[in-house]
């Protein structure tokens, strides 16, 4: 990399910036319900290498896009409809100049391992290396907690992408052995232990996606309000569905069209669950966090109908294989990945039933990697 550095910006990287993609192994959907979510940094991640440049020019090259691009600090900075892959940095560029910080050129060199459009939040990864890159490039004191706001901000402002907070906050905050169970309403966070000579996550790629999941996400966003507007005739108090609990929630879901009770029913039991998951992690209780993995699976499936038949022929065929604790599509859903928490050694037994099973099942091969636990947004400075 720092070769082809040198070939396109004829300079020397000063430093390196780092951030990974996710997996979420329990808590879909509830992010942008204010509710809870446990998602884990993989050991897929986006790098940029960075040096300062003594104009006021940004310039870009995206080894996965191989192509390159630049903007002015000196002048709005604007979405570019032809280079996608910019406007997430463009995007961060503008909300650090708009929080006020001091920024100077620079040339970034991004490469990426996370797989693109495959739900493991790539674009957050991005996001969050370039709010690394900055800081480190010019020294600047901005906080964890507003560069994870000034990429959430890239993201559903600037590029337009309607996402809950989660991904930002694992991108920045993920630890080796640990997973995040963080509260979406006012980001309270705990890292649990997760620990990685115990459990290993396998990822496993269908490599389909629809391209409904965009209208898909926000009509579900969409249900989840009105549901929350037609309990409030019974339950005043909630402001989102993570006011209701279930028993309450049980007594009066008659009320509400078939429909938004099932998109409200998978909502409120996942919040009960990941809060159970969380402990089942501390008390180490295996068979819990199996259970409940799988309950979420059905539930998405079920109720929030955000699965798909590639999806689900994954999860089964994980089911089968002896030492799978539990297994279920993450991300937004309609394609993309689903994820098996394995006892670590398992890996291997898995990946080999998968590719074999998946590709006869479905008729193309799926991918398969394996992740840990690991760090969050990071930096070294190159000599
Ligand atoms: C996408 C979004 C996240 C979250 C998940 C579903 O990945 O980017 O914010 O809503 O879907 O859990």
């Amino acid at each position: 990399m720092i070769s082809r550095f040198k070939e396109v910006f004829n300079g020397e990287p000063t430093i390196r910036a780092m951030a990974p993609g996710r997996v979420n192994l329990i808590g879909g959907h509830t992010d942008y319900n204010e509710g809870f979510v446990m998602p884990i940094a993989i050991q897929h991640n986006v790098s940029i290498l960075a040096q300062p440049r003594r104009d006021n020019e940004i310039y870009l090259h995206s080894t996965n896009f191989e192509q390159s691009d630049s903007f002015s600090l000196a002048e709005n900075i604007a979405f570019v409809e032809e280079k996608p892959w910019s406007n997430f940095i463009r995007g961060v560029t503008k909300g650090f100049q708009k929080a006020g910080w001091p920024l100077r050129g620079a040339n970034l060199f991004i490469d990426s391992d996370v797989p693109i459009s495959a739900g493991l939040a790539s674009s957050a990864a991005v996001e969050m290396a370039t709010c690394i890159a900055y800081q480190a490039l010019f020294d600047l004191d901005v906080s964890t907690m507003d560069m994870i706001e000034i990429s959430l901000e890239a993201e559903n402002r600037f590029v337009g992408k309607n996402c809950g907070p989660m991904d930002q906050f694992i991108s920045a905050l993920g630890q080796p052995g640990k997973a995040l169970f963080l509260d979406c309403r006012n980001f309270d966070y705990e890292l649990v232990s997760f620990p990685s000579d115990h459990y290993s996550v396998v990822i496993m790629n269908t490599k389909v996606r629809s391209n409904q999941v965009v209208k898909e996400y926000n009509a579900r966003r969409a249900a989840c309000r009105e549901g929350v507007t037609l309990l409030k005739e019974y339950l005043p108090n909630i402001r989102a569905l993570r006011d209701a609990g279930s028993e309450q929630f049980e007594k009066h879901r008659h009320h509400l069209p078939e429909i938004i009770q099932k998109r409200c029913a998978h909502i409120i039991y996942e919040n009960e669950r990941v809060q159970m998951f969380a402990k089942a992690l501390k008390d180490e209780n295996t068979t819990l966090i199996g259970q409940l993995i799988s309950a979420s699976h059905i539930s998405l499936k079920e109720n929030y109908e955000v699965s798909c038949p590639e999806l689900n022929t994954m999860v089964d065929i994980a089911m089968g294989v002896d030492g799978v604790i539990g297994a279920r599509m993450t991300g937004a859903g309609f394609g993309g990945c689903a994820i098996a928490v394995v006892s670590k050694g398992v890996e291997e037994q898995l990946k080999s039933t998968v590719m074999k099973q998946f590709t006869e099942t479905i008729g193309h091969e799926p991918e398969v990697y394996f992740s840990e636990a690991s760090d969050g947004a990071r930096y070294e400075i190159l000599d």
